[in-house]
């Protein structure tokens, strides 16, 4: 039995989904705990390519339990397109697979509204959100007036929830000149989604804690990245979630003492969508360069994914914000043929150097990255199956990206396929081997 939790270290599209995918197939459930539909999670098997935003990447393997946990802000069109499009490419041929808390709060029409027409107003301080209503819901979480997915499930209630949050919604709207909801045709179309996804709902914290006594392996997978967390991210250009490793607790309905070990996925470049810092960014040859050869285009909104130089600042800051024992680290590959790699070893501001990420935006802004350079290689990876068959200065990169972040890499990810990749540790089986913490 073990609880594994999988977090982004960096801004997000790290590559959590191929990992969650491979280390899925040790698992018995896998719980999403946080995040909505802003995420999109890509998995490639054979020639297959699964693009995932709010069932967790174990489904694509069988006979596993996936959970969409309580912390998650859930968007039932979006969720109910994902079923049938997995059905339509033969995945989720049992519909037992696939349970949802009756405590995820719902995304309304209105929060995908209010959160585009929010960004229109701020103009050039936007901070670039997927549209998804991710703010918005999370908002009226907070404020105790959200729509929970068990409550669609009776009218009364529903109707006299909706009846409390729309006007003042609707008000907002119009002043933002966007055109209100009418309540009646909000409440039919949720009314015919709930009897298509009854079959999902249930009180899945009993089902994971369930599980944990029936000595099953967890992994808690989480969406995002560390530095987008709302808490410990560079506030304000966050989602609204807590997104590192604690919320797998608050976000399934499970306690700390579930969790056994907590795996950080690192690129082994950076890449950011959205507005907000990124000292290492690279607006020049070489970003678009890491672009075109990682394929960095948003998996959610398509944007082109903003590119630079491993920042180890961050990443050392994500181990100890998330309590991270290991890394996986991805796309190694993606720096096959770069002469000369760049790794972050501190921030230069009015003067000073800092060793550690700054609270503070303006430094995160305007301060300037100090780089250790490293040579590259020209050999290609990706049919490397063990770290021995690397080349000498891909071993070297990884070994001291290990040294300045302060984790073992546990996991190198060299393509897209599930072959791809070498595992040098499995968390589950160390945990069996008692290495770990021990049982409880
Ligand atoms: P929101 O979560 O849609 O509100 O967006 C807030 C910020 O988080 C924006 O910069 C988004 O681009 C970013 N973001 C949200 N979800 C993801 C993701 O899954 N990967 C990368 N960035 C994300």
């Amino acid at each position: 039995m073990a609880g594994v939790v999988i977090v982004g270290t960096q801004w997000g599209d790290e590559g959590k989904g191929k990992i969650v995918d491979i280390l899925a197939s040790s698992a018995d459930l896998i719980v999403r705990f946080q995040g909505g539909s802003n995420a999109g999670h890509t998995v490639v098997i054979g020639d297959k390519k699964v693009i995932l935003h709010q069932i967790p990447s174990g489904i694509l393997s069988p006979r596993k339990k996936c959970i969409i946990g309580n912390g998650v802000v859930l968007d039932l069109e979006q969720l109910l397109k994902e079923i049938s499009d997995l059905k339509s490419q033969g995945y989720m041929k049992d519909d037992n697979a696939l349970l949802i808390s009756e405590e995820a709060q719902l995304v309304m029409p209105y929060h995908k509204k209010l959160d585009v027409a929010r960004e229109k107003a701020r103009g050039k301080g936007k901070i670039g959100t997927t549209g998804r209503g991710i703010g918005p819901a999370y908002e009226d979480k907070v404020a105790r007036v959200g729509i929970r997915l068990i409550d669609i499930f009776d009218p009364e209630v529903f109707r006299s929830k909706l009846e409390q949050a729309l006007p003042e919604k609707n008000w907002y709207l119009t002043r933002l000149g966007e055109e209100g909801f009418d309540l009646d045709a909000i409440f039919q179309s949720f009314r015919e989604m709930a009897s298509k996804i009854k079959k999902h709902v249930a009180n899945t914290s009993l089902v994971v804690n369930e599980g944990f006594r029936k000595k099953k392996n967890v992994l808690l997978e989480g969406a995002q990245g560390t530095m987008l967390d709302v808490d410990h991210g560079t506030y304000p250009f966050v989602t609204s979630s807590n997104t590192v490793a604690a919320q797998a607790c608050t976000g399934s309905g499970i306690g700390p003492t579930m969790i056994d070990r907590v795996i950080g996925v690192s690129k082994a470049y950076t890449t950011r969508v959205g507005g907000g810092p990124f000292p290492t960014e690279l607006n020049d040859e070489t970003g678009e360069r890491l672009r075109e050869k990682g394929g960095e285009y948003g998996a959610t909104t398509g944007r082109p994914r903003r590119c630079g130089w491993f920042d180890a600042l961050v990443v050392r800051y994500a181990v100890r914000v998330n309590g991270i024992d290991s890394i996986a680290l991805t796309k190694l590959d993606v720096l096959n043929g770069f002469s000369t790699l760049k790794i972050c070893t501190g921030y230069r501001f009015r003067g000073k150097t800092y060793s550690e990420v700054p609270s503070s935006l303006r430094i995160w802004q305007e301060c300037k990255p100090v780089y250790e350079e490293m040579d590259g290689w020209s050999e290609d990876i990706s049919a490397a199956r063990e770290v021995e068959k690397l080349p000498r200065n891909a071993k070297r990169y990884v070994r001291e990206i290990e040294k300045l972040i302060g984790a073992k890499i546990m996991l190198v990810s060299i393509g897209n396929e599930r072959k791809q990749t070498i595992l040098l540790e499995n968390p589950f089986k160390k945990v069996h081997t008692g290495k770990a913490k021990k049982g409880r």
